[in-house]
This record gives structure tokens, C-alpha cells and sequence, in this order.
């Protein structure tokens, strides 16, 4: 595998690959890299010639008090891992080649930003925006793939490439879990082995909301008020849970039928976020639930 850092080094190879008539995915990450993450890298092998994986910590995304300096990087595994899977290129820049000094321009996809965990992390999902924005004029993949764990994020991305245009095609794939159903996140490492079990119980309890809505419970503010109930009881420090439509986010009502649980809770010093897309439609064929991977979840190779 090939591995650059700057923007020219970038151009110059993708500009070859180019050349060859090969097409390029993009999988952007911030390292630490788990199975989630291989499973990214596998698809994006299966959606074009060529797999560049970026990984950039981007500082833009983090507030005050977030864990950008504690944030695990650990370039030796993560390059053997992606050598191991068959990624072509590792762009791996300076935070000072991706933001050059007195950048005066953000990309922030308004309304969504602000809602669920953009009203818990002001201004993170601008950092987002701004540094994919940035890696898809750096890189000028066919195709680019995220994570469906990020909901959130996937819809910001999706919404910025569609207003501004940008050429490519975004993949969202399934969630890999571990076998206890929590969903692989690098920030899975600052748990102890007690709290991962506790951990578990953010999708357990995200399980029970989507068969109660399946069985047709139809009040779902109750459905929210309990879960965030039982994720309190369970000794988390819930942000929220709610029911939301697949398309835009919004508050679901009772005539939407593809839906998605946003949640996201505070176990001890861990922000944890998970979510589970499903229709009451069996004949839905949302984008969403037409994530690569299946129906959005998918247990972890040991
Ligand atoms: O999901 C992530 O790892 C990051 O938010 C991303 C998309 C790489 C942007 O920094």
C-alpha cells in the first residue's frame, strides 16, 4: 500500500489511476481503525478500482473539552491492517496541509446540524461538512462510504453533496457489532470491561423500541420517554432517543413508515451513539435500508 501526505502526492497518483480509465473510493476516517472500518474498506473494493482510505484527525469537529488531544492513533496497526486488506492508498496529512493558515470558509448544512447530537456538540457537524467537503475536492472519488452508526453524519453528507453538487456517489454500509450487539467504535477503547457490558444495552434498548413500534405501540414519545427511562436506570447519562423519519431526520408521525432510533448516551467519560433503520412498510426500499450490508447491522468476524 502506498502512503502520502500531501495533496499533491494525492493528486499525482489518483491523477494516474485516472488515466488508466480506473475509478476511486474514498473511505475517510480518523484511524483506530476497527472492523467497522474493514468493512468500508471491503465494500469500497466492491464500488470501484481503486480504495483510498484517508486518515485525519480532524480537530474542526471537536468542542471545547472533546477529546481531540486523548483521541487513540495508532498509525503502525492501522497501517498493517489496511496493507492486510488491500487498500491502495493511505493519505495521511498534517492538520496544517488540510487547513492551510487563515481558511475563511465552513460548510455547515443548516437545520440538521443543529438537531440531536449537533445540539449536544455545537458546531461538529460544520467540521464534518467543512472536512469532507475538503477530502472530495483533494481526492475526487466516484464513490465515497460511511458508516450507517453515524446516522446523523451520513445524512449531513448526504444533504451537503446534494446542494452543492458535488459528483460522487455516497454508500452507506451496515454497523458492524460485537456479539453483545454494541456497535464497533473507536471510542469503544476508553471502556472498562464492566461499562462495555452496560454498553450493550444502548442497542438492546433500541431492539425493544423498533418491536414495540413493529407491534404497533403508536405513541412514540412514550416509546422515547421509556428507553430514555431505562437507559438512566441502566447507568447511563442519555442525551436522547427519539423516533425519527430516514429521509430527513425530522420527528416520525404515525404515517411515516421508514424510520430510524437515533440515541446517544454518556456511559461514565464515553459518548456513545447508535441507531437502528427499519421500515413498517415491507415493501420500503428507502436508500437507507438499502444500506450495503443488509439491514443495517452486521456482527463482527472474531
Ligand atoms: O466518521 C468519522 O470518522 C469522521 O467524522 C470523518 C467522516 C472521517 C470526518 O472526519
Amino acid at each position: 500500500m502506498q502512503r502520502v501526505n500531501t495533496v499533491a502526492e494525492l493528486r499525482d497518483t489518483v491523477k494516474a489511476w485516472r488515466s488508466a480509465g480506473q475509478s476511486v473510493a474514498l473511505v475517510p476516517t480518523m484511524g483506530n481503525l476497527h472492523a467497522g472500518h474493514l468493512a468500508l474498506v471491503n465494500e469500497a473494493q466492491n464500488n470501484a478500482d481503486r480504495v483510498v482510505v484517508s486518515i485525519f484527525v480532524n480537530p474542526t469537529q471537536f468542542g471545547v473539552g472533546e477529546d481531540f488531544e486523548a483521541y487513540p492513533r495508532t498509525e503502525a496497526e492501522d497501517r498493517q491492517k489496511l496493507t492486510a486488506c488491500g487498500a491502495d492508498l493511505l493519505f495521511q496529512p498534517a492538520v496544517s496541509e488540510v487547513y492551510r493558515s487563515g481558511a475563511k470558509t465552513l460548510v455547515s448544512v443548516s437545520g440538521l446540524s443543529e438537531w440531536y447530537c449537533g445540539a449536544f456538540r455545537p458546531g461538529h457537524f460544520d467540521g464534518v461538512a467543512t472536512v469532507v467537503c475538503k477530502l472530495f475536492n483533494i481526492v475526487q472519488p466516484n464513490v465515497a462510504l460511511f458508516g450507517l452508526k453515524d446516522f446523523q453524519q451520513l445524512t449531513v453528507i448526504r444533504t451537503m453533496v446534494r446542494d452543492l453538487n458535488i459528483p460522487v456517489e455516497i454508500v452507506g454500509v451496515a454497523t458492524v457489532r460485537e456479539a453483545s450487539g454494541l456497535a464497533m467504535s473507536s471510542r469503544n477503547g476508553y471502556l472498562s470491561a464492566e461499562e462495555k457490558t452496560t454498553a450493550a444495552k444502548l442497542y438492546q434498548t433500541l431492539c425493544v423500541a423498533r418491536d414495540a413500534i413493529l407491534a404497533g405501540q403508536s405513541s412514540y414519545e412514550e416509546i422515547e420517554r421509556k428507553a430514555m427511562l431505562f437507559l438512566q436506570a441502566s447507568g447511563f447519562q442519555p442525551d436522547y432517543f427519539s423516533v425519527c423519519r430516514v429521509s430527513d431526520l425530522k420527528k416520525a408521525d404515525k404515517d411515516d413508515s421508514d424510520l430510524v432510533l437515533l440515541a446517544a448516551a454518556r456511559l461514565s467519560k464515553t459518548r456513545l451513539i447508535d441507531n437502528i433503520c427499519f421500515s413498517r412498510n415491507p415493501q420500503s426500499r428507502s436508500e437507507a435500508l438499502l444500506s450495503k450490508g443488509g439491514g443495517g447491522d452486521l456482527k463482527a468476524k472474531s
